[in-house]
């Protein structure tokens, strides 16, 4: 077995014995003194199954986050490596990458695309889309709670997210969390670990069900170790990620994770007012939150559709009272803005076809009058 590495000085890239390890070598290319990296393959410098890797973006439960190059393709990604500790129940690496297959064929514009995954000197990783930007934890961090309608806006897109794979894939998210939803430097609102929390096999599982996600947005249902989850849980999690967002707060603080489920099952959501007394929202958004985190799964949203279009309705805003003559509709939608767009258009269109029906109808007659004038003249 050989270490792949990268000489820090020269970028030439090389491989090397793997009884080598920790010991100095020289770089063959530019002659620099080297180190042969000891522990584990995945660190920076080396070279990793065609993956460069260059920096370290930051960490999870799971493991390190990696900046890396694809050498092939000569494109950036991120590689998550996920701890042998973390999966030391897991059967077999075949098993690890059956488990991510499905995650791997979600294709939606608002979920970070799994590109590849692996197992090196006793680490999995797996390689994907890199989205350079901050995730919403950075964000509120960084500016504080977010206006009313940049947070909606951000929970219409990963409502959308969620309706695809749901009701393409049967699939649900796990641990939908502020550190799992990144905007990118371009706006784009992406979903990250998408299915990996079922990857995951750690150690806080209980006699019932395996208890996985973080218990600061996690659903009662799931806090409880029900194995019958679905689209609910993460509906729930989003209704509480939607009141973060907002206030700039987590609902539940407790000195250990176990109390904050047993929080978020037994106490009531607190209001966005009682949160953050500096916070106005409309009543429409905190009943909407209400609904999405409801205690009682039943007493949720029935499908992710119904999400979109309870928020839909609170971006567009009331519906004016239609003046004498005038139309009732939406202030604004921003969720809508393509259709409203292309209706102005289509009436546009038709009051442009009608005007030029009139001039030709005038020109004709007139056509007529000049030629009658004309014919009674000879
Ligand atoms: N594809 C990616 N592109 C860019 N940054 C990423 C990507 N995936 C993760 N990150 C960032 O790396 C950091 C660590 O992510 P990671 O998923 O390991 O931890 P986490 O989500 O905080 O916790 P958990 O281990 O419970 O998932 C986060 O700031 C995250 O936004
Ligand atoms: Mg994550």
């Amino acid at each position: 077995m050989e270490t792949e590495f990268q000489c820090g000085n020269c970028s030439e890239c090389m491989a090397v014995d793997n009884s080598r390890k920790g010991h100095d070598i020289a770089c063959p290319s530019c002659g620099a003194e080297l180190t042969v990296p000891l522990q584990g393959s995945i660190q920076t410098g080396n070279v990793i199954e065609d993956h460069l890797i260059q920096d370290e973006i930051g960490h999870g439960a799971m493991g390190k986050v990696y900046l890396a190059s694809h050498l092939l393709m000569n494109r950036q990604v991120a590689i998550k490596t996920i701890s042998p500790k973390i999966r030391q129940d897991a059967d077999s690496v075949e098993q690890f990458i059956q488990e991510l297959q499905m995650g791997a064929r979600l294709s939606h514009p608002n979920i970070v695309t799994v590109y590849t995954a692996g197992y090196v000197d006793g680490v999995y990783y797996i390689s994907m889309q890199f989205i350079d930007g901050f995730d919403m934890n950075e964000r509120i961090d960084k500016s504080g709670p977010m206006a009313e309608s940049e947070a909606l806006a951000v929970v219409a897109k990963v409502a959308d997210a969620m309706s695809y794979a749901w009701n393409e894939y049967n699939m649900i998210h796990r641990d939908i969390k502020p550190e799992n939803i990144r905007v990118s430097t371009r706006g784009d609102v992406m979903i990250m670990d998408f299915g990996l929390a079922k990857v995951r096999t750690d150690d806080s599982s209980n006699e019932e069900g395996l208890v996985i996600g973080t218990p600061d947005f996690m659903s009662p249902e799931q806090g409880e170790g029900r194995t019958d989850i679905d689209f609910r849980a993460d509906m729930y999690s989003l209704g509480v990620v939607l009141l973060y967002l907002l206030t700039g707060r987590r609902p539940y603080i407790a000195d250990n994770p176990f109390d904050v489920v047993a929080m978020h099952i037994n106490r009531p959501l607190p209001a966005v007012k009682v949160l953050n007394a500096d916070i106005k929202v409309s009543e429409a958004t905190q009943a909407l939150i209400n609904k999405m985190a409801s205690k009682d799964r039943d007493e949720r949203f029935t499908s992710w559709e119904e999400v979109s279009e309870a928020v839909d309705r609170i971006i567009a805003g009331p519906q004016r009272k239609p003046k004498s003559g005038g139309k009732a509709g939406p202030k604004k939608s921003v969720r809508s803005n393509n259709s409203v767009k292309s209706i102005g258009k289509r009436r546009r269109r038709r009051r442009q076809s009608s005007s030029i029906g009139i001039i030709i109808g005038l020109v004709v007659i007139l056509a007529v009058i000049l030629g009658a004038v004309f014919a009674s003249r000879i």
